[in-house]
């Protein structure tokens, strides 16, 4: 069975309640609500209530950019995942580069937020990608592989199949700076077959593979044509109703 192509938002430092909520409210609108591709948009926390509730009744499902692997307790200025379930959060990022090169994250702290996600009910987007220099150095496969392996860790097949992936090089991030299409292919290709060695040929067969980095209408549609790219994590241009829609809309061709 195809997989179902799955375009996430992410909204990063961006939008005051008001406008996200407007932004929603043009974004339902202009969506036709297409089975073949999932659509959700992760706003700030300060505004995941309020689009929790913007997007009830709409195609649009909520994600949240972050979690902590803890219930709860003494962790100021962080988020549980059984708080993002309350306010209707359906996917959390977890890994993204920001946050391993910014914020401290690594692969155990990657590993134990997806199974916070997961014991919530959430699905985890797991972000892996290499620095260019990395990629120069001809390291890009064992960098990703080595993110892919420690962020899911010990999850059963049944499980991981909930999972998504979403490999952004970090040198396209806001970069403008794209991975050509055989570049992205060659790479979702290769954690394709690591999922298949982790959790065997249905959970790899299920799980999305995301592109993310300078994702935009105009590379959106030949991105999305790869096999193995079931989809796209897009940053910058999911901040525009007009860029974003026209992104889900390369989704369907
Ligand atoms: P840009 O689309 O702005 O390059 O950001 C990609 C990204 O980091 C999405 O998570």
């Amino acid at each position: 069975m195809a997989r179902q192509k799955f375009i996430c938002g992410n909204w990063k430092m961006h939008k005051t309640v008001a406008e996200a909520t407007a932004l929603v409210k043009e974004l339902a609108d202009g969506l036709a609500g297409d089975a073949r591709v999932q659509v959700a948009v992760a706003p700030t926390f300060t505004a995941l209530a309020a689009v929790g509730a913007a997007v009830r009744g709409t195609p649009l499902e909520l994600a949240a950019q972050d979690v902590h692997w803890e219930v709860q307790g003494a962790f100021t200025g962080e988020v549980s995942a059984p708080m993002l379930a309350d306010v209707g959060v359906r996917h959390g990022i977890v890994g993204h580069s920001e946050r391993r090169q910014l914020f401290g994250e690594t692969d155990e702290t990657v590993r134990r937020k997806v199974g916070a996600l997961l014991a919530a009910g959430i699905r985890p987007i797991v972000c892996v990608g290499e620095l260019l220099a990395e990629r120069e150095a001809g390291r890009t496969l064992e960098v990703v592989s080595r993110q892919v392996r420690g962020g899911l860790a010990g999850l059963s097949p049944d499980v991981l199949m909930a999972v998504t992936v979403a490999y952004e090089p970090v040198w396209a991030i806001g970069t403008g700076k794209t991975a050509t299409t055989a570049q992205a292919q060659e790479v979702h290709a290769s954690i394709r077959a690591l999922l298949r060695e982790l959790g065997g040929a249905p959970a790899a067969d299920a799980v999305r593979i995301q592109y993310g980095g300078s994702v935009k209408p105009e590379n959106a549609a030949e991105l999305l044509s790869q096999p193995d790219v079931d989809g796209a994590l897009v940053g910058g241009a999911s901040l525009k109703a007009k860029d974003f829609l026209a992104i889900v809309k390369g989704a369907l061709r």
